[in-house]
């Protein structure tokens, strides 16, 4: 140690009450932290197994899916995306990405480490890709894999995978979507889309830290990536053959490896996150206890009650009125504002966190979110009453007074 680094120099951590009305990470639910400080238990403990299979059929209904493997991809939501596509794809193999914002750019990027040749049908940020698009691009370039985002937060718009699936499959493509976002907050039908894997995260809908990624698998996509498993030298067993595919190039985010660890071989693979699967598992308790249907209302109507604030305010709502993504709403900034300097007064004068934006969209809009344990009546309310008197001190001219009850009319009841 440092001879100067006193062990009691920085003290206990003490975070502030922030109020997180961003595109995420949000508050956690206060029994998802309860649960996490819960004894921890070896990795093949009977009650630790016992959990995961507890986990695994709590996320079957918040994916809408019947699917075997649907389980726990240990890191953030990017570590089950990454998981998906190099399992899915192999290097060489034509990977079609749906993209409308920063993260189908991000699809792109790791299938581009991957080793894919990577098509893309696009949409102008803002926007979604219409279905036909997709269906000419799987016609023209013949992908062996399709990989779209449903929310992309970086835009605020949710793309309709209505028919997604069933499109991809009669091509003979496998199919994959990014639901970080969405997930128990706007509507996931995994088998009634069609879909192969679909991927989350926690730190949104699901009202969790991040650090834990759900994810689901099709029988279909398992049994294709089963021919590419490979089991590590140490822990090779008679009774797990290797098959005859291309080796997944990734050893953490082999769902070859992961899958065997999770069904009743135990094959050991990393040591399961202990004190994040208690936190997806009370956060899918409480999603499941709440009501799925119950849960995308209350989000329906936390973006609606947003937006109409906003609005309110005489403020543009950014992008597609008809591709709304329920949980997070962007808005322009108004001209002659400092972006910046606003969303610095919401966090000290009001310790609110709303959210800033990407690539193109970086200075030009905020992005607000009401998501999990934060879409609730009252704190979209404060979110819009702190962000209408910060405009002013900003000497932007907003009506005071007006954006509150127009959300709350918007929120109904
Ligand atoms: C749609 C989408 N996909 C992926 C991610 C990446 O998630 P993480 O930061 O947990 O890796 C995010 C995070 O904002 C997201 O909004």
């Amino acid at each position: 140690m440092p001879a100067d680094l006193d062990p009691l120099l920085f003290g206990e951590i003490d975070p502030p009450q922030r109020l997180l009305m961003g595109p995420g990470p949000i508050n956690a639910h206060p029994r998802v932290l309860r649960a996490m400080s819960a004894d921890l238990l070896g990795q093949f403990d009977p009650e630790m197994t016992g959990f995961m299979n507890q986990v695994m059929a709590l996320y079957r209904p918040i994916f809408g899916t019947q699917n075997r493997w649907t389980m726990l991809i240990d890191g953030t939501a990017r570590a089950a995306i990454e998981a998906a596509l190099v399992s899915l794809a192999a290097p060489g193999e034509t990977v079609l990405v749906v993209n409308f914002g920063r993260f189908g750019l991000l699809l792109t990027e790791i299938l581009g480490r991957v080793g894919a040749k990577v098509e893309t049908v696009e949409a102008p940020w803002g926007e979604v890709v219409p279905m036909d698009a997709i269906a000419a691009a799987i016609e023209r370039v013949k992908p062996k894999v399709v990989a779209t985002i449903h929310g992309d937060t970086s835009t605020t718009m949710a793309q309709p995978l209505e028919g997604f699936g069933a499109l991809c499959r009669e091509a003979g493509a496998l199919s994959y979507v990014d639901a970080t976002a969405t997930l128990s907050g706007m509507e996931i039908a995994a088998d009634r889309w069609g879909v192969d894997i679909v991927t989350g995260g926690l730190q949104k809908c699901l009202g969790g830290p991040s650090g834990s990624a759900p994810i689901t698998i099709s029988d279909r996509a398992a049994e294709h990536i089963a021919r590419r498993r490979h089991v590590e030298e140490g822990i090779r067993r008679d009774d797990i053959a290797d098959g005859q595919g291309p080796r997944i190039g990734s050893n953490y985010f082999d769902l070859a490896m992961i899958m065997d660890y999770w069904s009743e071989k135990r094959l050991n693979h990393h040591t399961e996150a202990t004190s994040m699967l208690y936190a997806a598992r009370e956060c899918a308790r409480i999603a499941l206890g709440e009501g799925l249907e119950a849960r995308f209302d209350r989000h329906a109507r936390a973006g609606r009650a947003m937006t109409a604030g906003l609005r309110a305010m005489g403020l543009t709502v950014f992008g597609d009125d008809a591709h709304r993504m329920t949980n997070v709403t962007g808005v322009y900034i108004p001209d002659g504002v400092d972006g910046e300097a606003v969303r610095t007064m919401m966090r000290e004068q009001f310790e609110i966190e709303i959210g800033t934006a990407f690539g193109p969209l970086a200075g030009k809009i905020w992005r607000l979110g009401a998501m999990g344990y934060n879409a609730m009546k009252h704190k979209v309310l404060l979110t819009l009453g702190a962000l209408e008197v910060c405009l002013r001190m900003e000497g932007h001219p907003v009506p005071l007074g007006d954006a509150v009850p127009a959300a709350m009319e918007a929120w109904g009841d």
